[in-house]
């Protein structure tokens, strides 16, 4: 049974699509209430397991709800994939408004500590389990005018070692995935905004030796591995999905 947020677009939707066809009962959430509903019943048009439920990760509130409301449909938890995200924006550190930093840091740092929080016991009940944390290549390397979202990203990724080394003795592999840039809304969308997007999307790709963008597919597989029993040793890892671009 795998709990997986921000599941309406992109990498979630792709990840829930991906662990239902291996057989694995899935819970989609996100605060896109119709799309979210859409992706739950494709899956399951196509023969997946899957359910959907309104919930906004930053809420100390909803995450009790959402987890309660797994165990009373499906049993238990054994997967957890903190993936809901948001880009924040190109802001400058000379005028970057504490509210825009503060957004960020709450949607993609604070939502993980509350899904380890929140979920981790249930997990446990269930005699361990897999958390993967979507982090990215930005919780490794920096780059300019991004510093909020670097600095959550960052956060996700030394969080998620600190959850393994907790959890280790309950049986819990606590990972973090690492992607580059993936074609998604999140990257797409922005660039479809530009009078020049095709300029920067090129330029972006020209920073993967890969020379492409990532498919979503690409990063679904990495999550799955690791929420697999064949990632069975591994914990508080790093799993760059990136093209190579930390390599340089
Ligand atoms: N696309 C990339 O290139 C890339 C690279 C590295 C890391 N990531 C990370 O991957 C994750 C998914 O990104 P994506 O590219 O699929 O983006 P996306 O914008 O396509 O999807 C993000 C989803 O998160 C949901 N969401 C946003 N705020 C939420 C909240 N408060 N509560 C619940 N759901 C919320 C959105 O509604 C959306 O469905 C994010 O954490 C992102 O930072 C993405």
């Amino acid at each position: 049974m795998a709990l997986v947020t921000g599941a309406a677009s992109g990498l979630g939707a792709a990840t829930a699509r991906r662990l239902a066809a291996e057989g694995a009962t899935v819970m989609l959430t996100d605060i896109a209430v119709e799309t979210g509903n859409v992706v739950a019943h494709e899956i399951e048009a196509a023969g997946g397991r899957a359910a959907f439920l309104s919930h906004d990760v930053t809420s100390e509130q909803d995450w009790p709800r959402i987890v309660a409301t797994v165990i009373e449909r499906f049993g238990k938890l054994d997967v957890l994939v903190n993936n809901a995200g948001i880009g924040g924006g190109r802001h400058e550190l000379l005028t970057h408004e504490i509210e825009a930093w503060r957004r960020v840091l709450s949607v993609n740092l604070d939502s993980v500590f509350l899904g380890l929080r929140f979920a981790g016991p249930a997990i446990a009940v269930a005699g361990g389990g897999s958390v993967i944390n979507i982090s990215s290549i930005l919780g490794k390397v920096g780059v300019a005018d991004a510093a909020a979202y670097c600095a959550s990203k960052g956060g996700v990724t030394l969080l998620t070692k600190a959850a393994a080394l907790e959890w280790a003795p309950l049986g819990i592999r606590v990972n973090s995935v690492h992607p580059g840039f993936i074609d998604t809304p999140m990257v797409s969308g922005p660039l479809d905004d530009l009078e020049n997007g095709d300029e920067i999307r090129n330029m972006i790709i020209s920073r993967h030796p890969l020379a492409r963008l990532g498919a979503a597919r690409e990063i679904a597989d990495a999550v799955l591995f690791l929420a697999s029993d064949e990632s069975s040793y591994i914990s508080g890892a790093e799993l760059v999905v990136d093209g190579g671009y930390t390599a340089q």
